[in-house]
């Protein structure tokens, strides 16, 4: 059996490392356990992160290196591995759930309990998706030789969206909400830190996001269109991506009333001309990763305008340029955050929030 390891403290060195089949096998499953092999996995820039907050966030905590991987590969403190949202199947069980039961969500072992509340509070359980997907059949290979095609595309959907849908949701109704009779403006961590009716509010603003092509800026996309434009704004929504051409039909498809363009990174420069004439009371700028330079260059462009100089600027920090920093990079990258005053966003801490 292979098993994907990451060095813990350079993510850019990773292995694949063997594991003893006899060994795995003579291994019996304890009371209240269940065997379960992954079927379907998303790999997308949020496993980078995963990766990269795997000690701060206890992501290493999801699935410690076995045992009885050879040398160095054992060595809890050094490798782990990196977790992925997805399908898995049991094949062996010591509980009321049987074997070729396909599983969705996370299991919340003791072990698990430093996780993520997004991961172990949703569903509180492992939700079972399909009873008895499975049962009776012996052997499986694929996935897609068990499924039609369009269960498999449905699936593969639901395995890249469902987990960061919720971020573009909780971002745009509750940190950024016109609604503050009936719902509490939440700070962007999440924690009782001051987040004003003022700050919530974006009905006089222009709102950029930065690479925007990427599943959960287009989550954030998706509810700022179905926002009222005359009531609760923005006056502008700006998406910066390697690819506007993807995002220029969804507006029309949605029937937003919402002004919207798309601009490719390379015209960033000029982002303070397109948005002058709008005359914006406060810019907003969602980071999504965009691409190496582009925040600075935006902000430049928006403080050395003549016109937009003054103007309340607020940036929101979702993720990172999708890449594999060292510790010195990581560290670069907070200290710049300071600098230009980005606010961290945190699904976790903002749906815990919401929920209490
Ligand atoms: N703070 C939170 O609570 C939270 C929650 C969810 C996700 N996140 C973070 O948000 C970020 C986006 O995650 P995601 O899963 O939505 O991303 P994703 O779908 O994997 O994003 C892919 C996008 O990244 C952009 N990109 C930038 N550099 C690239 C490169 N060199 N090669 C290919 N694509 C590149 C492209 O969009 P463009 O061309 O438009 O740049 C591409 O469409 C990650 O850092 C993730 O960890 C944070």
């Amino acid at each position: 059996m292979e098993v994907h390891v990451v060095s813990k403290s350079k993510n850019q060195v990773n292995a694949v490392a063997t594991l003893d089949r006899l060994e795995y096998e003579q291994h019996g499953l304890a009371a209240s356990s269940v065997r379960v092999q992954p079927l379907l996995i998303t790999l997308c820039s949020n496993n980078l992160s995963y990766a990269r907050g795997g000690d701060l966030l206890h992501g290493w905590d999801t699935y410690p290196v076995p045992a009885g991987l050879p040398k160095p590969y054992n060595d809890r403190k050094s490798w782990g591995i990196v977790p992925a949202w997805g399908y898995g199947v049991v094949t062996e069980s010591m509980t009321q759930i049987s074997p070729g039961t396909l599983l969705w969500g996370a299991e919340i072992s003791e072990s698990r309990q430093r996780l993520m509340t997004i991961i172990t509070a949703t569903p509180k359980k492992a939700k079972i998706e399909y009873p008895d997907f499975m049962s009776g059949i012996k052997t499986w290979t694929s996935l897609s030789s068990l499924v039609d095609a369009k269960e498999l595309k449905r699936m593969s959907w639901v395995s890249l969206f469902r987990p960061t849908w919720q971020t573009g949701y909780l971002l745009s109704h509750h940190t950024f909400t016109s609604d503050t009779t009936s719902r509490s403006p939440i700070h962007p961590l999440g924690i009782d830190l001051p987040w004003t009716p003022a700050d919530a509010d974006i009905s006089a603003a222009v709102v950029i996001s930065l690479s925007a092509a990427g599943k959960t800026a287009r989550a954030f996309a998706y509810h700022m269109f179905w926002r009222n434009a005359a009531k609760e704004g923005p006056i502008w929504f700006l998406q910066i991506s390697q690819t506007p051409e993807l995002l220029e039909s969804v507006p029309r498809i949605l029937g937003t009333d919402i002004p919207t363009k798309a601009v490719r990174y390379d015209l960033v420069g000029g982002s303070a001309e397109l948005i002058e004439g709008l005359d914006p009371k406060r810019i907003v700028l969602v980071d999504f990763g965009g691409r190496a330079g582009t925040l600075a260059q935006l902000i430049e462009s928006i403080k050395s305008h003549s016109a937009l100089g003054e103007v309340q600027t607020t940036i929101i920090h979702v993720g990172s340029e999708q890449n594999v920093y060292s510790a010195d990079e990581i560290k670069g990258n907070c200290q710049t955050m300071q600098t230009v005053g980005e606010v961290q966003f945190n699904t976790c801490g903002v749906r815990d929030a919401v929920i209490e």
